[in-house]
């Protein structure tokens, strides 16, 4: 089975830990521990005493109890045995397609977008066709050119809702007429949904709640701030979480007892957690949007309160050799634009550390105008 490599994957594995300042990320500014278990009126002294009490076996397979029950309610419409817990988000993705996506399947995915949402798909032998989001459209997709793509046997369409890396967001209406025309062929509505726009004016809604063919993929990597406890899930209607059940036993047993009940502590704390991050996406997007306004080398369509922002270069054609200079001449990571098949650009996570996101910008203004 072929399959491309992973281009943002394999940027960040090389180059991430070799930056100073890291505005790379897509993660709202990860939390520590001490953070984590110190929220509120948590304490830390209980989490441990409960872990101590654990036997380290394979716990809850599909996830615990309390873990599906809290995710569960995060969708409206959603029962806890519609959720499966997987390897992050990307284990979600990898399962949905995996347990749904045949040779000569017709896919239709986002593009830009993650790549496993059209490289595991083309891997899995699947024709696919990119429905383009476009700068000159604010990085919006366009509903027409979805109509001229869509076939009888379009088994899914793959969207990621809000969209890595623009920051932009499928809002409900949109979202409900795109509803519509897989309706009209019966094909699966995959959304991966790890970026939630954190203010209240963004009108999003799940997938799963919209349709009965959608799927949701998701995770406590980005808005939630902890990538490192590689919790994620599937929701699906109960036929659909039954395939991926089967599937499921092949790929992965469980995501082990720590990591749900870390899990289980973050959905618990969600609103302290996403609290959080609201303050941080204000805050870091107007350090991000000031400079934009001071800085005529770069373009940006804003982020609609999502943890990425993709920068357009005015006067750099090479981005990737940009951004390699970026970070051995300043300590300034960014992945390029190239990663995402988009050259000419990059990925700048404004959600870093403030004073990492100041020095960085500071940094790259310099470079800049070298
Ligand atoms: C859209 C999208 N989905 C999934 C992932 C991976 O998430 P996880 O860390 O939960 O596996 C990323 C990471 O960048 C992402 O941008």
């Amino acid at each position: 089975m072929e399959i491309a490599g992973f281009g943002v994957e394999e940027w960040l594995n090389v180059y991430e830990t070799q930056a100073t300042y890291d505005i790379a990320q897509s993660t709202v500014s990860s939390m520590t521990m001490n953070e984590l278990l110190n929220m509120g009126q948590a304490n830390s002294q209980d989490f441990y005493r409960d872990l101590d009490a654990q036997k380290m076996n394979y716990g809850w397979i599909e996830g615990s109890p309390a873990f599906k029950t809290e995710v569960s309610h995060l969708y409206k419409t959603v029962s806890p045995e519609q959720v499966l817990q997987t390897n992050g988000a990307t284990g979600a993705n990898q399962l949905a397609l995996y347990a749904l996506i045949e040779p000569g399947d017709h896919v239709i995915s986002m593009y830009p977008s993650y790549q496993q949402l059209y490289d595991i798909p083309k891997s899995l032998g699947a024709e696919v066709d990119f429905w383009n989001i476009s700068e000159e459209n604010q990085w919006m997709p366009d509903l027409d050119e979805l109509r001229t793509l869509i076939r009888p046997n379009t088994k899914m369409i793959c969207l990621n809702n809000a969209n890595n890396p623009t920051g932009t967001v499928i809002e409900t209406n949109l979202m409900t007429e795109i509803v519509k025309i897989a309706q009209e062929v019966g094909a699966y509505v995959l959304v991966d949904e790890v970026y939630l726009p954190l203010d209240d004016t963004t009108d999003v809604s799940s997938i799963v709640d919209l349709y009965d063919k959608g799927i949701a993929t998701n995770s406590l990597s980005k808005t939630y701030s902890t990538p490192g406890i590689r919790i994620g899930w599937t929701v699906a209607n109960p036929a659909v979480t039954d395939i991926f059940r089967k599937y499921r036993d092949y790929t992965m047993i469980c995501a082990g007892v720590f990591n749900d009940q870390m899990a289980v502590h973050i959905l618990k704390n969600k609103d302290l957690v996403l609290d959080r991050n609201r303050k941080i996406v204000k805050q870091n997007l107007k350090i991000l949007t000031d400079w934009i306004d001071n800085e005529p080398a770069v373009s940006l369509v804003v982020p609609k309160s999502v943890s990425t922002s993709f920068i357009k270069f005015e006067t750099i054609d090479d981005d990737e050799q940009f951004c390699k200079k970026l970070l051995k001449d300043y300590g300034v990571l960014m992945v390029p634009g190239s990663r995402f098949g988009v050259p000419g650009h990059a990925r700048l996570g404004y959600c870093a550390k403030e004073s990492v996101l100041v020095e960085g910008l500071k940094r790259l203004s310099q470079a800049l105008h070298e």
